[in-house]
Formats: C-alpha cells, sequence, structure tokens
C-alpha cells in the first residue's frame, strides 16, 4: 500500500461527474483524467491522506478517494480530494498540488447517503489527528508547495 508514497500530484481543479458533493455536504475537489492518468497503475484505489494547497496559498490536511468513475466510461479512475479547510470560495480552475501520504481503507459501496457521509466524517477526523505526528512536518514544509 505504502510502496508508491508519499505521491506528488499538480493539477487544475474541475467539475465532477455527477454525484455531487452538495448532496455530501461534503466539497471535493476533482482533477482532469490527465492528471489521474499519471498514477503509478500499483497504487491502489481507496481513500488516503495527505497535504494539499491550492494556487501554492497555505497548505492544508487533505483526504482524497481514488477509484473508478462509475459515470465517467467505467474505465477512468477518478481522484477526488476533499481539503480540510472552509474554503470561501468557488475552486474552479485553480491549481491543486498534493502530496498523499498514506492509506486509510478501501472504497466501499454503501446502502445509503447516511453511511457514506459518516464514512468520509472519519476518514476526515482520523487524518486530522494523524497528520499532526511532526514526522509529517517535512511534507507540510517541503518545497513543493511553495
Ligand atoms: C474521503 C472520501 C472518501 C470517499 N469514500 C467513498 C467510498 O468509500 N465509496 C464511494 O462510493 N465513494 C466514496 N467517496 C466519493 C464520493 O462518493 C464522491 O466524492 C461524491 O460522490 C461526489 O462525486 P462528484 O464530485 O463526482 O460529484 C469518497 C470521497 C471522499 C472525499
Amino acid at each position: 500500500m505504502m510502496q508508491n508514497l508519499p505521491y506528488f500530484a499538480v493539477g487544475e481543479i474541475v467539475k465532477g461527474f455527477g454525484r455531487g458533493s452538495k448532496q455530501l455536504g461534503i466539497a471535493t475537489a476533482n482533477y482532469p483524467p490527465s492528471v489521474v492518468q499519471l498514477l503509478p497503475k500499483n497504487l491502489e484505489n481507496g481513500v488516503y491522506y495527505g497535504f494539499a494547497s491550492v494556487n501554492k496559498e497555505d497548505v492544508h490536511k487533505m483526504v482524497m478517494s481514488i477509484g473508478w468513475n462509475p459515470f465517467y466510461n467505467n474505465t477512468e479512475r477518478s481522484m477526488e480530494t476533499h481539503i480540510l479547510h472552509n474554503f470561501q470560495r468557488d475552486l474552479y480552475g485553480e491549481e491543486l498540488r498534493v502530496c498523499i501520504l498514506g492509506y486509510i481503507r478501501p472504497q466501499r459501496d454503501y446502502n445509503t447517503i447516511e453511511e457514506l457521509i459518516k464514512a468520509i466524517n472519519s476518514d476526515i477526523e482520523y487524518a486530522d489527528k494523524k497528520l499532526n505526528d511532526p514526522d509529517y512536518d517535512v511534507f507540510k514544509n517541503h518545497t513543493f508547495f511553495k
């Protein structure tokens, strides 16, 4: 799981494909296929944690869902990032930088949206605690984000 980590990615934030983070109440920043296609093929799908910045502003904690989006050709993977920061603006077209540091769990098929929301909130809680570890400061302060 950890063999490809840390993994650094940079790209434009584009619109998602439909299920709608508004429905979840959890905003996600999506990468275009060109960025997703650069992921190592053996980087397992699932939920990850790490750091993120938008337009080289402050570095924040993030959780990311990596997997197959059934709404996009069934063959394309997607990378959906939730940043642990309350942005007061729309982020479409801005540059997202992420450093993926650790794996949390596989993606699951939940029966209800409430269960999915609960799972994502527990991912956020886990990442929030985990990323306080001073061992991760080197990535938070990495030149990649400067
Ligand atoms: C941290 C995190 C964990 C997620 N875990 C799952 C999951 O286990 N199963 C799943 O079907 N979708 C999961 N998702 C994806 C959401 O379903 C997705 O973000 C939502 O449907 C919005 O998609 P859209 O931006 O393409 O509209 C997760 C998203 C995030 C940010």
